[in-house]
């Protein structure tokens, strides 16, 4: 298996390039905020829960994500690799996927992060806002509210994988073309 989290703050393009990706190496691609948005929309128990967290740009509770999480790779078991988008997003999110992914008999082959300033972000998501219809799109505060968690319960992600030697950053401002290349080139030297 090859398993692959492609991170970065809200905005930096993980979406953009994750449709590329699983498409030319055949991963299973797994968006949390994607499937918290499926279940608002299903309007599930675990979607009514989560609608209030995503609204005002806080994160969902990790037990909830870390379910959710279980239950989608038990739903994949024959992929031939996941790239994780948007997950694992705490340390105790990054712990439990490093213990699932052992009980698996595989791990995490690398971690490339996307490096974009606040704003340059906040002037995607604001532009994005206009037709995505994503209500934590719609508002500046609120865009910045999420860059300002991720800078507080995110980042210390990146540090459990520089401790592991797996994190690789490159520059996420340039065209798509021009960073699926970067990634690519890195994806190629660990598959
Ligand atoms: P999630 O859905 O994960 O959203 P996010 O991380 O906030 O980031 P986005 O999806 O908005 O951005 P992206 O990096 O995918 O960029 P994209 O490619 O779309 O999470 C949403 C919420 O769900 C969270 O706030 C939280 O509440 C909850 N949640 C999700 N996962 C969770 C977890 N694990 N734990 C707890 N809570 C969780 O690009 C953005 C825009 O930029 C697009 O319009 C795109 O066209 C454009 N763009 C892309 N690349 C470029 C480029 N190179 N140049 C110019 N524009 C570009
Ligand atoms: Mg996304």
């Amino acid at each position: 298996m090859f398993n692959l989290i492609l991170f970065g703050p809200p905005g930096s393009g993980k979406g953009t390039q994750s449709d590329r990706l699983v498409e030319k190496y055949g991963l299973k691609h797994l968006s949390t905020g994607n499937l918290l948005r499926q279940e608002i929309n299903d309007k599930t128990e675990l979607g009514l829960a989560a609608k209030n967290y995503i609204d005002s740009g806080k994160l969902v509770p990790d037990q909830v994500v870390i379910g959710m999480v279980d239950s989608f790779f038990e739903q994949h078991k024959q992929a031939r690799g996941f790239l994780f988008d948007g997950f694992p997003r705490t340390a105790a999110q990054a712990e439990a996927l490093d213990n699932l992914l052992a009980s698996k008999q595989t791990a995490i082959a690398t971690v490339i992060a996307l490096d974009v300033s606040e704003e340059e972000l906040v002037k995607r998501l604001l532009n994005r806002g206009k037709s995505s219809g994503r209500s934590d799109d719609a508002d500046e505060t609120v865009i910045r509210k999420r860059f300002a968690v991720y800078l507080a319960e995110t980042s210390p992600v990146a540090t459990h994988y520089k401790d592991a030697g797996k994190f690789e950053l490159i520059p996420g401002e340039g065209t798509v073309d021009q960073i699926f290349e970067s990634l690519c080139l890195i994806i190629d030297a660990k598959i």
